[in-house]
């Protein structure tokens, strides 16, 4: 007899684990899971995951880390390399100024939740192609409807382009659409998305990074107000 696991939410949110255990008669078992159970299911699919080509060339896949509880998500593009020896979103130089950025505004990494777009690193660090971020959305998909946050922190054009197409909400480019509040509904939660530049930036553009520290500042003056 052998027993495979399944994990998927109901139309209520509530995480549930179909168990089938596979007799001469299929038995289905289902129990309710918690947001980290859940989580950690998710993050095991996507270690294992090699629905589209970048898995070939990665060390680690990199499913995210942070609360899960969190009223807060942090999206970012997809890993580089060091994310991609450790396993762990944005550790290199870009996350150590996100690291920045977030005791700045008054919050740990801890205390968030921290992922991207697509859980592989793309080989030398190009762009993810639309056909991997299509295929590997529902990873990033299923992780919002599993910590239900109020909050979306978009970072750079990439998260911003696809959270702004799930809630319908035209997207121009990062700098026109940054730095502004938008209140909507994605995947049936109401929540508030706030996009701002990718921190990578930062690192070779001084005024970007000054951007960046203004928006943080004004999310930390924000979100105390948002429950
Ligand atoms: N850049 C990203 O978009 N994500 C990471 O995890 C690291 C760098
Ligand atoms: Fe799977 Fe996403 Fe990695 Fe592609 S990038 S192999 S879809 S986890």
């Amino acid at each position: 007899m052998s027993k495979k696991w399944k994990t998927s939410i109901n139309p209520r949110g509530q995480a549930l684990r179909f168990i089938r255990i596979e007799t001469e008669r299929p038995l289905i078992e289902s129990a309710t899971l918690s947001k980290k159970e859940h989580l950690d299911a998710v993050a095991s699919e996507v270690i294992a995951c090699t629905k589209c080509p970048l898995w070939k060339s990665r060390k680690n896949a990199v499913p995210g880390e942070g609360s899960p509880t969190s009223r807060m998500m942090f999206i970012g593009e997809a890993p580089g390399a060091l994310e991609d020896a450790k396993g762990e979103p944005f550790v290199g130089m870009a996350g150590k100024f996100l690291d920045t950025l977030l005791s700045q505004a008054g919050w740990s990494r801890e205390q968030v939740f921290i992922t991207n777009v697509v859980k592989c690193r793309p080989p030398r660090n190009r762009p993810p192609k639309p056909r991997e971020i299509e295929t590997c959305t529902p990873y990033l998909d299923i992780q919002i409807s599993i910590i239900r946050p109020k909050f979306i922190v978009t970072l750079g054009s990439h998260s911003t382009s696809y959270v702004f197409s799930k809630a319908m909400l035209p997207f121009t480019s990062i700098t026109q659409v940054r730095g502004k509040t938008y209140k909507t509904t994605i995947l049936g939660l109401r929540l508030t998305v706030f996009p701002t530049f990718h921190p990578a930036s930062a690192l070779y553009n001084p005024e970007y990074k000054e951007i960046l520290k203004r928006d943080f500042q004004l999310l930390g003056k924000k979100l105390p107000k948002m429950s």
